[in-house]
């Protein structure tokens, strides 16, 4: 039985192609269905990738996250007067290539642990960057920030956005030690609802990051004693995958208020930092503003806040992580065996699941798959995609329509750049993919697949065990 009339190169590739803004595409800019009728990135076809560099696989798309960098960049030119940064969340994919090429798309970065911090300069120093080309350009993020993590961001002249007064009190010893100052902005929490999953819902009240706005007096006035901190903006963030435009243009109005309090006091602020939010299409029923749309909604409201209380415009940074880099990616997987069982359920399982993406589980997020061997044939069926893991909460995608699949078949699930690799776990010692970098025909390995080796590589036996 037809299931509907399109194949799926009709359905998601030709359906995708009125879009241009990344982050509104199911698939990467570059898909298309080769003459093989097989699912073909960055001109390579999707099967020959798993024939070369193995299952489940990672396939980023340069020139998908080269346009979102792009798309960010040119449309605060457009509608911000003011200076502005974009600094890519790292935390969406922190990896050595992601960070090389928003660097040379003119892309800072916000880092949330050493880890990142590590990452990001290693990535810019082997990538040839020097110290004046990415000045100013790293922030450290994280509402528990070690004093090893601060010492390294200090050392590094990296900004730091606090999160609360431990902090405060640890960054006074580091600069007092070390004689050296440090430039740092205030997160607070705004108290402004959006509608998302609640594990990602960060600017209400109730959130464990950033200070309260009743704590802020204090705050000011503590730096204001400090010596070597210099308090140079402020910072919000109010939660991820967010369709909604109306909470970012009311973050304009909360954050104005504090910018003018904080210069009422003294305090030499000049930046401030909206994070990032904007969703992306997961599935085909997600509708999110495009990228220049949201740049648009949240340069404006600034502005007008701004001009409304008088404040000659600051310096406006923005954190976007998912929408910059989760439609350049997808995830290769092989299909495995089946289980029907009639008039319930048929589950179809690949090599992959809980362990490099863990989102279903964890946020119940809803994925879209195609099988990249099979793009112009028929649906015909409606399956349940389950990973390898012993969970049976391990399914990638509940009740999907795909063709026929049979063992051996690539089954490709989209948007898989952000909140896959960096969560990607090692959970029943399953290890972790490899990841490629996809461009004009040719693929590059930007991660090695992890072996067994890998996997015991940090285990020691105590000598009366050995
Ligand atoms: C402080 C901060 N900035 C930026 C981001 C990036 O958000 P998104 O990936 O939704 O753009 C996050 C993610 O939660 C965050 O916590």
């Amino acid at each position: 039985m037809l299931l509907t009339d399109k194949t799926t190169a009709e359905k998601f590739i030709t359906a995708s192609e009125s879009y241009t803004s990344p982050n509104q595409r199911l698939f990467p800019l570059t898909a298309k269905v080769n003459e093989q009728n097989n699912l073909e990135i960055g001109g390579c076809d999707v099967t020959k990738l798993v024939e070369q560099f193995g299952s489940s696989l990672y396939i980023l798309d340069e020139k998908t996250l080269r346009t979102s960098a792009s798309q960010y960049r040119s449309a605060f030119e457009e509608y911000y007067s003011g200076e502005s940064q974009v600094i890519y969340a790292s935390k969406a994919w922190s990896c050595m290539a992601v960070v090389s090429i928003l660097a040379s798309e003119g892309i800072g970065f916000d880092v949330v642990s050493g880890g990142e911090l590590y990452t990001t300069l290693k990535a810019l120093e082997m990538s040839g960057f020097s110290s004046e080309d990415i000045e100013g350009k790293i922030y450290l993020h994280g509402n528990n920030k070690s004093i090893e993590e601060l010492e390294l961001a200090v050392d590094n002249d990296c900004k730091i956005i606090v999160d609360n007064q431990l902090e405060l009190e640890n960054l006074a010893k580091i600069t007092t030690e070390k004689q050296k100052s440090v430039s740092i902005l205030i997160r607070l929490t705004p108290g402004i609802e959006c509608h998302t999953h609640e594990y990602i819902r960060t600017g209400s009240v109730d959130s464990k990051f950033g200070f309260n706005l009743h704590e802020l007096d204090d705050v000011f006035n503590f730096i204001k004693a400090q010596n070597l901190i210099d308090c140079i903006g402020i910072h919000a963030h109010i939660g991820s995958q967010i369709f909604e435009l109306e909470p970012h243009h009311d973050l304009g109005g909360v954050l104005a208020d504090w910018f003018k309090k904080a210069l009422d006091l003294g305090l030499p602020v000049t930046e401030l930092n909206v994070g990032g939010g904007l969703g992306i299409r997961y599935t085909e029923s997600d509708d999110p503003p495009s990228i220049t749309e949201w740049v648009k909604t949240v340069s404006t409201a600034v502005t007008k806040a701004c001009e409304d209380r008088g404040l000659a415009l600051p310096k406006l940074i923005s954190e976007p992580g998912r929408s910059m880099v989760a439609t350049s990616c997808i995830t290769a997987y092989t299909v495995g065996g089946r289980k029907i069982i009639p008039d319930v359920r048929t589950y179809v399982s690949v090599d992959g699941g809980m362990s490099d993406n863990p989102r279903p589980i964890t946020y119940q997020s809803l994925y879209q798959a195609v099988v990249a061997n099979k793009m112009t044939a028929e649906f015909t069926e409606t399956v349940t995609i389950a990973g390898k893991h012993c969970e049976s909460g391990d399914i990638l995608i509940k009740n999907i329509d795909l063709p026929q699949t049979e063992t051996g078949d690539i089954l490709v699930v989209s948007a898989t750049g952000a909140y896959n690799y960096s969560m990607a776990s090692n959970y029943n010692r399953i290890a972790r993919p490899a990841a490629i970098l996809v461009n004009d025909g040719e693929a590059s390995l930007i991660i090695r697949r992890e072996s067994y080796q890998d996997l015991v590589r940090q285990d020691l036996l105590p000598s009366r065990l050995g």
